[in-house]
């Protein structure tokens, strides 16, 4: 690629949480980069982020990420500018806990398209703009090692997105372009009052910070890693979904994180 492009990162879910961490992170620690390009529906979070960073550009695009229409908003955007990509953080995402009997089929419908298509959809998109050295950014969840009765349909969103990134990491390994999926346990942000969330006691107890996962994050894809995972308790849960008998490990992920 011809380093007389415009170098610039593309975050999703930038307007709270750890999208938005991921832009003040990203901000201070990558000066050279020309742009940041932030994506979420809710503009005036975006404007206030951009006050925020003054010294940074920001190149807001306001989208919703459900709507089959954004995708190709960013395609014919990226088609006329042709950035080099050199960080793509796919932060976007939701939930709506409860059993599956409780759900209702657009709360359904809205999570796998936001977690998973979008996901899917906007990585593919941004491929062509990613060369050798640039990172790409995935955020999966702790859930991604389990199955969860009472967050079923997020968990298995979030399976989706741990399957999806591995695979491409493999894909992308000769082109030196790295994935990492991140999978956090219960972090202190927005997700539990936008999604309704009521959150478990045992939940409450691990809440990370999400400046403490983002930094994980950043410094896990720049080693290259394919799996970031924050605490020793998300640890031990993985290591627990690896070595645990199937029955037993959904069985205790049904009594321990039950969220309601
Ligand atoms: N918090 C946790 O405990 C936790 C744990 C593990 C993984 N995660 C994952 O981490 C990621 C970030 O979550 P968070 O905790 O930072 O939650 P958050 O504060 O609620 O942020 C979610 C972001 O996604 C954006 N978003 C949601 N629906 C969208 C849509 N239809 N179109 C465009 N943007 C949309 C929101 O922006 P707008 O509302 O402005 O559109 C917001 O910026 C998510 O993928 C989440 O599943 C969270």
């Amino acid at each position: 690629m011809k380093q007389d492009r415009k170098q610039i990162a593309l975050v999703t879910g930038a307007s709270s949480g750890m999208g938005r961490c991921f832009v003040r992170k990203i901000a201070e620690n990558y000066p050279f980069l020309h742009e940041i390009w932030v994506i979420a529906r809710r503009e005036e979070a975006l404007d206030a982020l951009q006050k925020e960073l003054p010294e940074t550009e920001l190149k807001i695009l306001v989208c919703d990420l459900s709507d089959r229409q954004s995708f190709q908003a960013l395609g014919e955007l990226l088609k006329q500018e042709s950035p080099r990509i050199r960080l793509l953080v796919n932060g976007a995402g939701l939930g709506h806990n409860g059993p599956v009997e409780r759900q209702t089929p657009d709360g359904i419908c809205s999570t796998v398209d936001v977690n998973c298509r979008a996901l899917m959809v906007v990585t593919r998109i941004c491929l062509p703009y990613l060369g050798r050295g640039s990172r790409v950014i995935q955020m999966a969840s702790g859930s991604a090692f389990l199955p969860q009765p009472g967050f079923a349909v997020y968990a298995a969103s979030k399976a989706c997105v741990l399957s999806f990134s591995r695979a491409l990491r493999e894909e992308l390994r000769h082109k030196k372009i790295s994935v990492t999926a991140v999978c956090p346990g219960p972090v202190r942000t927005d997700f539990f009052r936008a999604g309704a969330i009521s959150i478990s006691p045992v939940k409450k107890m691990f809440l990370a910070e999400p400046e403490k996962v983002v930094e994980r994050a950043l410094e896990d894809a720049a080693r290259g890693k394919a799996v970031s995972v924050y605490g020793i308790s998300m640890k031990l849960v993985r290591l627990a979904a690896a070595v645990l008998p199937e029955g037993l490990l959904i069985w205790l992920s049904g009594k321990l994180f039950r969220n309601v």
